[in-house]
């Protein structure tokens, strides 16, 4: 069942729990992380990045994606992750995206507000959720050159208050794309964040965060984990494994079939430490 962010959202206010976003890049790891999520009858964010609209266009991903939501047995929200451009977010709507990131985490204060608020006018006329980002999560490949900002949390209480984003990315020790589990989280900054504002909160990056670390963010305000990196990785390495495997074999729907299975067995874990699928 295709839904929206805030819907799934609703579910986990308050739990000890959080959803998933898992970027996606096709049909073979989106229905592999919605299979996951079926065994756990819980439900999952598919995330679309700008790798995957630098090779497929937002129109044919949104009618893949929502097309996978559509026929699933659990809420499935299509979501656009990290959009700096409004363009691409109004496209997106269009096309059937039922939540939408504006990233203007390297603006200034004040543009980041200003156009944050512009698509949540635009995104909320059409049942579409939205996702800020204050303070600014960076990356570990230093060349990217992407500024790092932990979060203040009293800029989180003022840009949550003045956009009314449904969802609020924040800045507490995580980077993307690290290859490894070892982000510091700043538990304090976090506590102090969810004293100044009740909105859901959204963790990037992380794909580097320890799992015992997982466990114990989902039971704070935190209603979104993204993760990217560590299914790319479950997808790319098993794919390698399988082509060196079979030189014989030609067909990519046989060498897809193990990095799927793969993939599903990693979302899963990783949605079984955010707290989901309990009894
Ligand atoms: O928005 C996407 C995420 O923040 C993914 O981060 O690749 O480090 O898991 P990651
Ligand atoms: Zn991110």
């Amino acid at each position: 069942m295709l839904v929206n962010l805030k819907e799934i959202l609703n579910g986990v206010a308050k739990s000890d729990s959080a959803i998933p976003g898992f970027n996606v890049f096709g049909y073979e790891d989106a229905i592999a992380v919605v299979r996951a999520a079926e065994e756990l009858n819980a439900p999952v964010i598919l995330m679309t990045n700008k790798v995957a609209v630098s090779h497929m266009s937002i129109e044919i991903l949104a009618k893949i994606l929502c097309g996978v939501a559509e026929n699933a047995k659990v809420s499935v929200c299509v979501h656009l992750d990290h959009a700096t451009e409004y363009e691409l977010i109004a496209k997106a709507i269009k096309a059937g995206y039922t939540s939408v990131m504006y990233d203007g985490s390297q603006l200034p204060f004040e543009e980041n507000i200003r156009n944050t608020k512009e698509v949540v006018r635009l995104a909320h006329a059409c049942g579409v959720s939205v996702e800020g980002e204050i303070g600014a999560v960076g990356y570990s490949d230093p060349s990217l050159k992407v500024a790092a900002r932990y979060t203040e949390p009293e800029e989180a209480k003022i840009f949550a208050e003045s956009t009314r984003v449904d969802a609020l990315a924040v800045a507490i020790g995580t980077l993307h794309r690290m290859e490894t589990q070892e982000a510091v989280i700043q538990y304090d900054r976090l506590e102090t964040i969810e004293k100044l504002t009740d909105v859901s909160l959204v963790i990037h990056g992380s794909t580097g965060i320890k799992d015992e670390d997982l466990t114990k963010l989902s039971k704070y305000n935190v209603a979104k984990v993204n993760i990217g990196t560590a299914l790319r990785r479950v997808f790319g390495n098993t794919m390698r494994e399988e082509i060196k495997n079979n030189p014989k074999e030609s067909d990519r729907i046989a060498f897809f079939q193990k990095p799927m299975l793969e993939v599903q067995k990693e979302a899963k874990k990783k949605m079984e430490l955010l707290g989901l699928g309990k009894k």
